[in-house]
């Protein structure tokens, strides 16, 4: 595995991230399937008030997060690791839409790095400057067209989604596999249905205890399709 699977999170909030002590990260954490670290930008803070954020140059509402204590820290996980290569991660409304094809990209990076701004963003020449290094690449990431209150819950969005696809991570890799087929197709999951056979009057479908396994399989395919163009019809895509 050519993978190294090590995440470091920088936010000012690190109790924001106390999910990924659970549930299905938890679990890969403790595996030793995942290595993620969190770390307080505020400790990289040099001045003496450990203020991250200033008054944006030309004016206009809010603040801006200072490039000083983000390039330290940044620095710090980067020289900490020893890759060659690192992946920033901005998280930001102004950029590139995540998805499942660009979590199976960001799986296969070797240290992923996610920077949580927060108040109006942090300082552009913060993306600039490692932009410019050979020893990283740059994404900008939203993960819709909403504005959060910072990048914390956009991160564990993103965590979440690129944990689940490293292998031993979820108990049946058989549903990794249904899953890739039907994204490849575009095609959301058909509905799914569990006992009892019949609840508050609505019955299971016949097809799905029919053991007939083309019809099961046509059906679910056929559900799909409806589910798909009900939403891009709702989403006008
Ligand atoms: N920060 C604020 N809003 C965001 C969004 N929609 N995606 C990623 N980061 C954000």
């Amino acid at each position: 595995m050519s993978r190294n699977n090590r995440f470091d999170v920088i936010t000012i909030f690190p109790d924001y991230l106390t999910p990924i002590t659970i549930s299905l990260m938890g679990k890969a954490v403790q595996a030793g399937l995942v290595d993620i670290s969190v770390q307080d930008l505020r400790e990289y803070a040099t001045n003496i008030h450990r203020s991250v954020d200033d008054t944006p140059y030309g004016g206009g509402a809010g603040m801006v997060m200072s490039p000083q204590p983000w390039g330290e820290a940044i620095d710090a996980v980067a020289d900490r690791d020893g890759a060659p290569l690192h992946d920033l991660i901005v998280l930001t409304p102004a950029g590139e839409k995540f998805s499942q094809k660009l979590a199976e990209e960001l799986v296969n990076c070797e240290h992923l790095i996610f920077a949580c701004g927060r108040y109006e963003g942090i300082d552009h020449r913060v993306t600039e400057h490692y932009q410019s290094r050979s020893d990283f690449r740059v994404r900008e990431i939203s993960i819709g067209d909403y504005v959060l209150g910072g990048g914390e819950v956009a991160t564990l969005v993103i965590l979440e989604a690129v944990i689940r696809l490293i292998p031993g991570v979820l108990g049946n890799p058989d549903s990794l596999r249904e899953e890739s087929h039907s994204m490849d197709d575009s095609l959301v999951e058909y509905p799914n249905f569990t006992k009892p056979a019949l609840w508050r009057d609505l019955a299971v479908p016949e097809v799905l205890m029919s053991g007939n396994h083309a019809a099961i399989a046509k059906w679910r395919l056929d559900q799909a399709v409806k589910r798909t163009n009900r939403i891009q019809q709702q989403t006008g895509e």
